[in-house]
């Protein structure tokens, strides 16, 4: 383990103001963001799409770093570039999804186990091969009724992000470890902060034991919201107020940078929360972005699988870019969706 390199690869990756592009969708993923645009997901229209997100100019002022699916990292521009190369260019870091999705745990009814830990060792040594810097593995943790998540599948997850975080530091990859609270459902914004401590307070125990640098890995975590079948929803102060309390209470320190997931939210909530916390003042941690729909669904929403509405897309792709780096700076206002 190089501890230096893990450790400035982190920092790079959360300088301010930027954050990471989360364009990892699987096949079945991508399928469903494209039907509503009428878009079929073929091997081309997915490298096409993806070309759009890529080549937009400019969003390395916003971006550090993008997370690519398997697929997408052995494809290449319409010029031949392949893809690692083009971001390589722009200065952008190369992260890759290297779970294998999330399964129904044994005897846990309702909770879910992700797999992908045998052969990761030799799949992340190839992802190393070909240029990535980062990995990400995701944890996917329900809330339903009072037995769901159970604490059996907070702990199978938590032991298996830790063993997954290990085999990245072992050749200086940075994991990005999320454990994703799912914002499904009708619960209350308490009960999100209440599983939520329980599992980051599993996740950094396991993390712990299997002796993980936290300097040299990044938390994506869900932000601290109520359901949204919730009657009761909560204001954006509510919401950045109680994620950052239970940060404060249960991400240690000494971990470089949370990059919290979207999950759901509409691309402005995404922004405004990230933005409240930062205007929040210092925190021991940097809190930035690592946003899949919260950054993609205006440019799904606008190219529709159109060449002539590509330039009207990457507009939107680098103004969500743009927006989110002010967020990260505590200076974003809603007044700038429209101007
Ligand atoms: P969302 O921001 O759409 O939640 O995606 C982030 C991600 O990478 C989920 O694993």
């Amino acid at each position: 383990m190089n501890i230096q390199e893990l450790r400035s690869t982190a920092e790079q990756i959360v300088a301010p103001p930027k954050g990471i592009l989360a364009a990892d969708e699987s096949g079945p993923t991508i399928k469903k963001r494209f039907e509503p645009i009428g878009v079929e997901s073929t091997e081309e229209t997915r490298r096409r799409y993806r070309e759009i997100l890529f080549t937009t100019e400019g969003i390395e002022r916003y971006i550090s770093g993008v997370i690519l699916y398997d697929e997408t990292l052995r494809q290449s521009a319409s010029d031949g570039t392949p893809f690692p190369k083009l971001l390589w260019n722009r200065g952008i870091l190369l992260g890759i999804k290297v779970d294998k999705g999330a399964k129904p745990l044994a005897l846990q009814p309702g909770n879910k186990v992700t797999e992908g830990l045998d052969g990761l060792r030799d799949r992340l040594a190839e992802y190393k091969q070909l240029g990535a810097r980062f990995a990400k593995w995701r944890a996917v943790i329900d809330i339903d009724e009072r037995d769901v998540p159970s604490a059996c599948a907070i702990h199978a997850n938590a032991h298996a992000l830790a063993r997954y975080a290990a085999l990245c530091q072992e050749i200086d990859l940075v994991p990005i470890v999320e454990p994703e609270v799912l914002m499904d459902g009708a619960h209350g914004i308490e009960r999100c902060e209440a599983v939520t401590s329980q599992v980051l307070e599993c996740v950094f125990a396991e993390l712990d034991a299997h002796g993980i640098l936290f300097e040299g890995m990044l938390l994506k975590p869900n932000m601290v919201l109520p359901g949204k079948k919730c009657p009761q929803q909560a204001s954006v102060p509510e919401v950045a107020e109680a994620t950052v309390r239970c940060m404060r209470r249960y991400v240690p320190a000494a971990v470089t940078g949370i990059v919290f997931l979207s999950g759901g939210q509409t691309p402005e909530d995404a922004t405004d929360h990230l933005n409240a916390m930062n205007a929040m003042g210092e925190h021991p941690w940097q809190l930035s972005f690592s946003y899949g729909r919260a950054l993609q669904e205006p440019v799904l929403s606008t190219w529709r699988g159109r060449d002539e509405n590509v330039a009207a897309a990457q507009r939107a792709f680098y103004k969500r870019c743009q927006l989110n780096g002010l967020a990260r700076e505590g200076i974003y206002s809603r007044a700038m969706e429209t101007a």
